[in-house]
């Protein structure tokens, strides 16, 4: 616990010491984990590669780091506290020594089911305590895992399975969500008759669906473990050994799958974790996010074990079975840090004051925003009325390729500025450039947002494609990280994040390529064309609006609006669902043949001013179709 910082000036002296030394500053974080065998080089590095490496050599166990690190001194203490979607079913608390218990049991039952170093597991579940066991499960054994939102469709799943070609899959009979039954197994099966690389697939019993099995294939998660010891010898992994893909939308094609390695991953999402949130030992600590993304990744599982945390796992969904639950689980565990996304934020805040009536909140002494921009009067809202004016406010910006939160205030110890991601982390360089890759110094300035040096947790590769992971993130500006968004410095120096630059849509939190829904609409067998944009959503941050050209011979507009709405549900998954369709007759395009997306997104947010000079279009009159067409928010 020596690594936590715990004043401003503690902060800005850390900050130097990682900028002007940086292999010094993060031997020394680094050195309080359990190494097998120490490095022989912290950091070597080229972003044309790019090529990082960190803890050169290493030889460890993550899970060695949570466990065995830990069970002498808290093996009884809370791991994982678990909230079931119906609050009238038991919770389920697990201590370090129990888990430690159902991780190595399944460990065991993954390698008698053939799972060895390097495979791909991909994890295809609910919230259930079985998904963290499982992920932990993988680290144990050195197989690599990969968790697919279970609210993916089959084809995105088979996409996935597919480009990583896993061996296995792990998942559930079913998902409760709110007031919904969601069928699980059957999407895997869908998804697995699009792919042959699988061999196994385990099935987790939840719902108790009714499920097919397919003999040779599937097998049940309580069968597996059935007379496994509780004990196994973890399997040893190189620093740089792959700990896990995670799939995610870019602004060109399919999701790719940003590989992460376990040594600076371990090192960064337990540091910045324990920073951020200034965890104490005895406190419980709550991030509302899924497993399925990043946030999950780092701060419900990896960081809060590593730091031998109480991490609250929530099955269910922040409105049922009423708009209240976020807040009655605070009181019933006595939350102290609650972790959170701005659009949750903003739908519970449309219901007003009386949800939060019954409701203390006051074991609260952080709260935290994560994946889009918070607004002021969301900002305000949560710090006021849920942190009770009295709880830093942590604003984390950061993305699944960068592993762990960049730039945050860390709590209580960064001033707070609403809306201000403010400063970066310990070891973090950002740094502001112009369209053309000029440094933009001194205050007051804004441009888009690059690193431009490495950090421990930084992505090393797309899954077998090197060559796009450099031309996505270090061609741009060479020598840099490039991150997709706008960022703009204040009067203070502190950071603020504007939002993507790219064709990236931030929808409730999730990331969406425009590229990817438009891949999904034509593939409708009566769509000729179609462009998508996001637009400002009061709820959601922004929605998706798509613009159709369509072969209308024998239906109707609005019969082939839902029907490319459920196409999309269908190829990507609900979350990607279009809230707006126009059909259009044509879409703006310059003389080479460029959609002209600028209007296209003016016309989707409802600001038909300054369209710009229209006139050099190749097709000018579709601009007044599209907006006399326009739907209205
Ligand atoms: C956005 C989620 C503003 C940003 C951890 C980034 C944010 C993308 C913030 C990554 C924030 C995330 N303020 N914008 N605090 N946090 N973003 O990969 O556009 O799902 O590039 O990672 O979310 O989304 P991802």
């Amino acid at each position: 616990m020596n690594q936590k910082i715990q004043s401003l000036s503690g902060y800005l002296h850390e900050y130097q010491k990682s900028i002007h030394q940086p292999e010094k500053f993060w031997s020394r974080i680094a050195s309080s984990f359990y190494w097998r065998k120490s490095w022989d080089r912290v950091l070597s590095w080229d972003f044309k590669g790019p090529d990082v490496k960190w803890f050169e050599n290493a030889k460890l166990n993550i899970t060695e780091n949570i466990f065995e690190k830990h069970l002498f001194t808290h093996g009884d203490k809370t791991a994982i506290i678990w909230e079931p979607n119906d609050p009238n079913e038991e919770a389920i608390h697990l201590s370090y020594r129990q888990l430690f218990e159902k991780t190595c049991q399944f460990s065991n039952a993954l390698e008698a089911e053939g799972v060895k170093k390097g495979d791909r597991v991909i994890i295809y579940m609910p919230m259930i305590p079985e998904a963290a066991i499982a992920m932990l499960a993988c680290a144990r054994t050195g197989a690599v895992h990969s968790v697919v939102f279970a609210g993916f469709s089959s084809s995105a799943l088979a996409d996935r399975i597919e480009d990583c070609q896993a061996k296995m899959v792990l998942t559930s009979d079913g998902n409760f969500r709110g007031a919904k039954n969601i069928s699980v197994k059957a999407v895997v099966d869908e998804a697995l008759e699009k792919t042959t690389c699988v061999e196994t697939v385990i099935v987790c019993q939840r719902t108790k669906a009714e499920v097919q099995m397919k003999t040779g294939r599937d097998l049940w998660w309580h069968d597996v473990i059935k007379g496994q010891p509780v004990e196994h010898q973890a399997v040893t992994t190189d620093s740089e050994d792959l700990l896990f893909i995670l799939y995610t939308s870019g602004s060109t094609g399919k999701p790719k799958g940003v590989v992460h390695t376990t040594g600076g991953y371990m090192v960064y999402s337990q540091y910045s974790f324990l920073n951020v949130f200034q965890y104490d030992q005895d406190d419980v600590y709550w991030c509302t996010a899924d497993i399925g993304w990043i946030t999950g990744h780092s701060y419900i599982i990896y960081g809060p074990l590593l730091s031998g945390a109480t991490t609250l796992m929530f099955e269910g969904v922040p409105t049922y079975p009423h708009v209240g639950r976020f807040w009655e689980i605070v009181d019933k565990y006595k939350v102290n840090q609650f972790y959170t996304a701005p659009t949750a934020i903003r739908a519970l805040q449309a219901h007003g004051l009386e949800p939060l009536e019954p409701y203390k909140l006051d074991s609260l002494k952080v709260i935290g925003s994560v994946g889009e921009p918070i607004n002021e009067e969301a900002w305000h809202w949560y710090h006021d009325h849920i942190g009770k004016g009295n709880c830093p406010l942590v604003d984390t910006w950061w993305q699944t390729e960068t592993g762990g939160i960049m730039i945050s205030p860390l709590a209580g110890i960064t001033p707070n500025k609403p809306a201000h991601a403010s400063l970066p982390l310990p070891g973090i360089q950002p740094i502001i450039v112009d369209a053309e890759g000029n440094e933009l110094k001194g205050n007051n300035v804004e441009g888009n947002l690059c690193i431009k040096f490495p950090w421990p947790s930084m992505i090393r590769t797309t899954y077998g494609d090197h060559q796009r992971c450099k031309d996505t993130y270090f061609s741009t500006y060479p020598g840099m990280y490039f991150t997709g968004d706008g960022v703009k410095r204040d009067h203070d120096g502190y950071l603020r994040i504007l939002g993507r630059v790219d064709d990236v849509m931030n929808v409730s939190g999730h990331r969406m390529g425009t590229a990817e829904v438009e891949n999904a609409i034509n593939e409708h067998p009566k769509v000729i064309e179609s462009a998508v944009v996001g637009f400002p959503h009061d709820i959601k941050g922004q929605g998706i609006y798509a613009y159709v050209i369509c072969d209308m011979e024998g239906r109707t507009e609005s019969g082939l609006i839902d029907e490319i709405k459920d196409t999309v549900r269908k190829i990507i998954g609900p979350i990607a669902k279009p809230d707006q369709v126009q059909i259009v007759s044509g879409l703006p395009k310059t003389r080479s043949g460029k959609i002209m997306r600028r209007i296209l997104r003016k016309v989707a947010s409802n600001d038909f001013s300054n369209l710009g000079d229209t006139s050099t279009l190749l097709n000018p009159e579709v601009v007044e179709e599209i907006i006399k067409g326009a739907k209205i928010q």
